[in-house]
């Protein structure tokens, strides 16, 4: 069942043109500018009206909802805080009646998650669940939802089930800030368009992993790891180290690229391979001025950029080239690359990638 790949988490990979392509179906057509998600039809009003979005998540699911973060305030222009659910429940939070809160988790089975959401009802929020599993704890307990129709994630890692979560958020976002006026026509379109898209460009990007594989050969026996990116490439930092510890146990880091000088700059010498997502964005030049930084201390670069970049090439020892997207949706493209890293250090090292040691598919206790 694993289709032929010798694990389920590279099937899961591998499967992602597939499952964000599902998550769109029967909800995003383009060129009619719709956009059509059944969970949030009703709840959609309070969304739209929402003082505050608290998004509660854990692990992967939180990165997911980081990137959200970012795209819900440029597009919905409604304040958000993303929270790790195990801190939220325990810290007497602010919730007011108006506050919607997004729960994601692809198991929908996560404790501390599902813990979150009780509190949080009892105070009166709205719960609007984000959740793979159909049925599952999460799911029932929301008031509203939208699934993510990834389709069983059974490595440990999660992979397919993060895109698929970043596709649900998206198209939130863009139908809420097409009701509430705060996105132009153009900009809508372009987006709608842009998403429609991204599996091809997923396709594209799983291309990329013979020349991962080896870049991987290349970095298998390192000690530590750091990730750097900025804006929405932040999160995918935050991810690609995580994804690295968990299956290949080799300590790694993800840091917004300008936070390295307040600290783990001290870390960087010739034995550091220091991960830049570097993808043609807003952010661009400051990370280019980043990745000099860690040049000039001999750390070694491997970065993520967008195809045609004729400058980084000149300055990082290894360059992957994703394809070019919309700066909002590119965390779609650049997990991808991140994703088979952590695969191909994991197998070359002799990791059960697929059921890591001290880990479980649901976090079922808190
Ligand atoms: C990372 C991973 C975990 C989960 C976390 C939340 O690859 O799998 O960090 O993301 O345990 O799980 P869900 O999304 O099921 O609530």
């Amino acid at each position: 069942e694993k289709g032929g790949y010798e694990h389920f988490m590279l099937k899961e990979i591998f499967e992602q043109p597939r499952s964000i392509g599902d998550c769109m179906r029967g909800r995003l057509d383009a060129n009619n500018g719709r956009l059509v998600l059944g969970g949030i039809r009703e709840y959609a009003n309070k969304l739209i009206n929402a003082d505050r979005i608290i998004i509660v998540a854990c692990g992967t699911s939180w990165h997911a909802g980081l990137v959200a973060e970012y795209f819900f305030e440029e597009f919905c222009r409604i304040p958000v805080e993303v929270e790790y659910a195990s801190e939220f429940r325990y810290r007497n939070p602010v919730i007011k009646e108006g506050d919607v809160v997004i729960a994601i988790s692809q198991s929908g089975e996560t404790a501390d998650t599902l813990a979150a959401i009780e509190l949080a009802k009892s105070k009166g929020a709205i719960i609007f669940g984000v959740c793979n599993v159909v049925g599952s704890s999460i799911a029932r307990t929301s008031h509203e939802g939208a699934y993510t129709h990834a389709g069983p994630e059974i490595g440990v890692a999660s992979t397919k089930a993060f895109t698929a979560q970043l596709t649900v958020l998206n198209m939130i976002a863009l139908r809420v800030a097409h009701s509430k006026g705060t996105i132009t026509e153009s900009r809508y379109h372009e987006l709608l368009v842009e998403l429609e898209n991204i599996p091809s460009k997923v396709e594209q990007a799983l291309k990329l992993d013979a020349q991962i594989e080896h870049i991987s050969n290349e970095f298998k026996d390192s000690k530590n790891f750091l990730y750097l990116g900025r804006g929405y490439n932040f999160p995918v930092a935050l991810e690609g180290a995580l994804k690295l510890k968990e299956i290949s146990y080799i300590h790694a880091e993800g840091y917004p690229a300008a936070e390295m000088k307040h600290g783990p700059i001290a870390l960087i010498d010739e034995e550091m391979p220091v991960v830049f997502i570097a993808t043609r964005d807003s952010s661009y030049d400051k990370v280019v001025s980043n990745i000099q930084e860690v040049k000039a201390r001999k750390g070694r670069v491997i970065a993520i950029v967008t195809e045609g970049d004729a400058l980084i090439p000149q300055m990082a020892e290894f360059v992957i080239e994703v394809p070019r997207t919309d700066e909002a949706l590119m965390p779609m493209v650049s997990v991808i690359p991140l994703q088979l890293l952590s695969y191909h250090i994991a197998v070359m090292r002799g990791c059960n990638v697929d059921q890591p040691r001290n880990l479980a598919k649901s976090v079922t206790v808190e």
